[in-house]
């Protein structure tokens, strides 16, 4: 449960200003969809929230603390942009990443009733060299969902995963929704889950529209 606060955000790298006086805001429970175009800056904008990218004071607030104060990225689940160069320079099981990334307490139980939700159960003892890109995609979903995050930031999270599991991955993200948890998703297919959203965040050559849905409202479409 975490309220996300952009005021007029300005972010480049460099000399190029790739985000333009971007602002929303966003309640416990809310679900945002950012769309738009390749290189548009939507990675960018995500990275911000995450305190990768420094931001000036004042412009992004985590249950309005300035995260530039902020201390509990903890509370943050992340999966990152899948990229496909990925490779660990020694060998490291599943089971064995989970467990370095395990802040909190969950227990043996809960972890393994999240490696069966996202279809990774059986795969847990692999060497995570040998998986395929969307077994890999799986392990960092189930990698942002063990610390019982308030808010879960995920840049397009099923590609690469087949349909089966993108179903089982949005049932088991509309329960933690459900449950509470604020989700920013960044997405090229919004038809996946757009009954899901609250909010719809698109940007054009860094300017960004920000809308609330009614939600379901597309559900008949
Ligand atoms: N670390 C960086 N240093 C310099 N420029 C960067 C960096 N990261 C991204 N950029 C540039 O910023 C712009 C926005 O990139 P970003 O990755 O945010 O786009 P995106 O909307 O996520 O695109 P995609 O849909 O392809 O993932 C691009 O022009 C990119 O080249
Ligand atoms: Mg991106």
């Amino acid at each position: 449960m975490m309220r996300v606060t952009i005021d007029n955000l300005t972010f480049g790298y460099d000399y190029r200003t790739v985000l333009k006086n971007v602002s929303f805001k966003l309640n416990s429970g809310d679900f945002l969809a950012v769309v738009g175009n390749n290189g548009s800056g939507k990675s960018t904008l995500v990275k911000c929230i995450l305190g990768v990218n420094k931001v000036p004071n004042n412009k992004i607030l985590l249950d309005d603390i300035d995260i530039n104060l902020y201390k509990s990225f903890i509370n943050i689940g992340y999966v990152p942009q899948k990229f496909d160069d990925f490779n660990y320079e020694f060998p490291i099981t599943v089971n064995e990443i989970l467990m370095a990334s395990r802040y909190s307490k969950i227990s043996e139980s809960e972890k393994l009733e999240l490696l069966d939700k996202i279809g990774i159960l059986e795969i847990q003892n692999e060497n995570i060299n040998n998986l395929s890109g969307g077994q890999l995609q799986r392990v960092f979903i189930v990698r942002s969902l063990m610390n019982n995050p308030k808010l879960l930031i995920l840049d397009e999270p099923t590609v690469g995963v087949d349909h089966d599991n993108v179903k089982n991955f949005y049932k088991t993200i509309q329960e933690l929704n459900a449950s509470g948890i604020t989700i920013i998703l960044i997405t090229h297919n919004i038809s996946e889950s757009k009954d899901m959203f609250t909010h719809v965040l698109s940007i054009i050559d860094g300017e960004a529209n920000f809308r609330a849905l009614d939600r379901g409202e597309n559900k008949n479409d």
